[in-house]
């Protein structure tokens, strides 16, 4: 007994000073390992007369406990220390020069979707996100595009070999379009959203990439109509081009998730091998070039995100940000935009720290 305690005493003591966990380490396996004095004590129990034992288990069992809380507080207090002196000990250099700072620069393509976010963040557009990994439901079939629609085949498709839970075919996403159809199921309407992100589709030259970026728009409310979607369009192009002399043309299209659809076109003229957009395409020396797909949601896609197309309709819009960037720097191989050359990105790339205002001008280079 008076062993156990002067051994408990010992412990509590040792433990209490112990400067470092290894320290501790050994103070625990000393007491409480499996060949420690503890445990070596409890083993006793069993030979004991009844008498002896109700008297030495609690007095072991205390010890144990004892020992146990003491380890704990001291490692406790060792971390906290620990901790405490890497923190007075580490320092981080605030002062180092913004010059030796960034050796990185913004994509073009991030740059357009930020300056796309800014201009529709104005006209009170949110930005909805989808995954890029969709199914088949999402991406045609929501969209009034059913199993046998020729738009299918002519989308080029990447299909996964697995199948979803419900048995949809698993792909990636075409279109930006599937987008319109999570938006309105998540938050119903009224709505105004812009999507941009990754598509894909199997198609390689100088002018296509299996991937490349779309931004689509939607707008859900009442009484929503073609004159909506074209000023919102004309706001939009005006904005991001940087410039008030841009004429569009509304030319009758076709797409299976609008009615009526809408193809956008622009004025441009060629001015040092570049296309400069601006202006009416019927003037001399000017042509129409389509930058956006549109029309007003159809009835059926409306229907198919479960709401009531009675009660709501809008306008859906949809383009390529890639083109839209090389339309507005002046980049002409679209492949180039996915090849990581350092020396393209310090060319085209933009700084991290000029980020697109109104403002400022959405296109500001510094
Ligand atoms: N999703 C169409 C495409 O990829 C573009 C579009 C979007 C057209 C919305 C109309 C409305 O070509």
């Amino acid at each position: 007994m008076t062993d156990i305690t002067s051994q408990t005493q010992a412990a509590l003591a040792a433990i209490a000073t112990a400067t470092s966990l290894e320290a501790l380490e050994a103070q625990r396996l000393d007491a409480l390992g499996k060949k420690g004095w503890v445990s070596l004590a409890l083993k006793t129990l069993g030979g004991m007369s009844p008498e002896e034992r109700a008297v030495a288990a609690p007095a072991i069992q205390t010890a144990r406990a004892e020992i146990a809380a003491a380890l704990d507080a001291r490692k406790a207090a060792l971390e906290t220390a620990e901790l405490e002196a890497r923190l007075a000990r580490e320092t981080l250099d605030l002062t180092l020069p913004a010059h030796a700072a960034p050796k990185g620069s913004v994509h073009p393509v991030s740059q357009v979707m930020d300056e796309l976010a800014e201009i529709f963040a104005d006209l009170g557009f949110a930005v909805a996100t989808g995954p890029e990994i969709e199914d088949d439901w999402h991406n045609f079939t929501a969209l009034n595009m059913d199993e046998t629609h020729p738009a299918r085949a002519m989308h080029d498709t990447f299909y996964f070999p697995d199948k979803t839970a419900e048995g949809r075919e698993v792909l990636l996403r075409t279109h930006t379009s599937p987008v319109q159809i999570r938006a309105m199921q998540e938050h119903g309407a009224p709505l105004r959203i812009i999507a941009p992100g990754r598509v894909y589709r199997s198609d390689s030259d100088a002018t296509h990439t299996p991937m490349f970026h779309q931004i689509e728009g939607l707008v859900i409310d009442k009484d929503i109509h073609l004159g909506h979607l074209k000023w919102t369009l004309e706001t939009f192009l005006k904005a991001f081009f940087e410039r008030e002399d841009i004429v569009l043309r509304l030319r009758p299209s076709y797409f299976p998730f609008t009615e009526p659809s809408v193809e956008i076109d622009v004025g441009y003229a060629m001015e040092g091998g570049r296309r400069i957009v601006g202006g009416s395409g019927d003037e001399p020396g000017h042509a129409w070039m389509e930058v956006l797909g549109s029309g007003m949601v159809n009835r059926r896609v409306i229907a198919a995100a479960g709401l009531d197309p009675d009660e709501w309709q809008g306008f859906a819009f949809g383009t390529g940000v890639d083109r839209l960037a090389q339309l507005k720097y002046g980049m002409n191989d679209l492949r180039a935009f996915f090849d990581g050359d350092p020396r393209w990105l310090a060319h085209y790339g933009f700084s991290p720290f000029d980020q697109p205002t109104l403002s400022a001008g959405v296109g500001a280079r510094t």
